[in-house]
């Protein structure tokens, strides 16, 4: 799979329970995967069960060296019984004051990441980058550091103005580094059975089928309770966890039998203006019915 990065500026759409649902599956097919937590937040940190990181993609940023994430990697708390736990690169609260220092660095703002993964990256099948929920610093470095990008999107309202501006982005840096990193696909995460949420998945397949990944994930109970216990879901034993883990183990393979689309090819012609074909009224009631729903779980 190579270096993935995991992206939307919009908060709460999935990323890290994507990013997470990937590791878990490489985990259960026997790959040895390295999960890098680039957000803050550190969601994807505890999610793999570590609560007492010291060295931190903080100090990594900080240092400006190649090869300087090694120093960072830990295993994850996860534990299976065959194959590998993932290891981590993890987080803190501190990184949020880096992004503004790096701001400062005329030189090696936006590649730091990639430098700090060199020689590193290699030891892996599968790096997974877990970005914030911003196109700022941080996700930037993200993008110069990755092969691939994927983009995870809920069947919401507004999705596919994330998804264009990520894409335009994407085009940008790939532009300035001869095409890296390519556009791995869209992943739709917590689709559900209503109305709106069939609504603007099917905006999302007439503006980017070509991007779109199968499986979608499915909005499921089981997924929630996996990170909040941080555990791999494919370990997990509740109603619903198998069904899953399926979807996530179907997406990994998704990924690695999908050939590299072009960012800039990818891009619709004319993009869709969902205002111009929608009383606003009715966009807005059916995001308050797929917030509600998602209470419901
Ligand atoms: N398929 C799903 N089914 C049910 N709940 C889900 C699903 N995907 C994500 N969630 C839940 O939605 C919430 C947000 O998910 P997550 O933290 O992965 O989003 P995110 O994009 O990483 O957020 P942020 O932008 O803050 O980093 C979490 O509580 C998570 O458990
Ligand atoms: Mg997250």
């Amino acid at each position: 799979m190579g270096i993935l990065a995991v992206v939307n500026q919009k908060g709460g759409v999935g990323k890290t329970t994507v990013a997470l649902g990937l590791a878990s599956a490489a985990m259960i097919r026997g790959r040895r995967a390295l999960v890098v937590d680039m957000d803050p937040q550190a969601n994807a940190t505890t999610g793999l069960g570590v609560f007492d990181a010291t060295t931190t993609i903080d100090e990594v940023l900080a240092e400006d060296r190649a090869g300087a994430a090694s120093a960072a990697v830990r295993s994850s708390g996860w534990e299976p019984a065959v194959g590998h736990a993932p290891d981590l690169v993890p987080s803190s609260p501190r990184l949020a004051q880096r992004e503004h220092q790096l701001a400062t660095d005329p030189i090696g703002a936006q590649d730091r990441l990639r430098v700090a993964l060199d020689g590193l990256a290699d030891r892996y099948d599968d790096v997974i980058i877990d970005c914030p929920p911003s196109l700022g610093l941080l996700t930037v470095n993200a993008l110069f550091a990755a092969d691939r990008v994927l983009i995870v999107a809920e069947p919401a309202a507004w999705s596919l103005d994330g998804v264009e501006q990520i894409l335009r982005n994407v085009r940008r840096i790939a532009d300035r580094q001869s095409g890296r990193p390519d556009v791995a696909g869209i992943v739709v995460n917590r689709l559900g059975r209503t109305r709106d949420a069939g609504y603007w998945f099917a905006q999302l397949q007439e503006t980017h089928g070509d991007l779109l990944l199968e499986p979608a994930i499915s909005a499921r109970a089981a997924v929630t309770e996996a990170a909040a216990q941080s555990m791999p879901i494919h370990l997990l034993r509740r109603d619903g966890a198998e069904e899953a883990g399926d979807q996530f183990a179907a997406l990994a393979r998704a990924l690695d039998s999908r050939p590299a689309a072009d960012a800039v090819t990818s891009l619709p012609t004319q993009r869709l203006d969902l205002t111009a074909e929608l009383d606003r009224s009715d966009v807005v009631a059916p995001a308050a019915g797929v917030a509600a729903f998602s209470r419901e779980l």
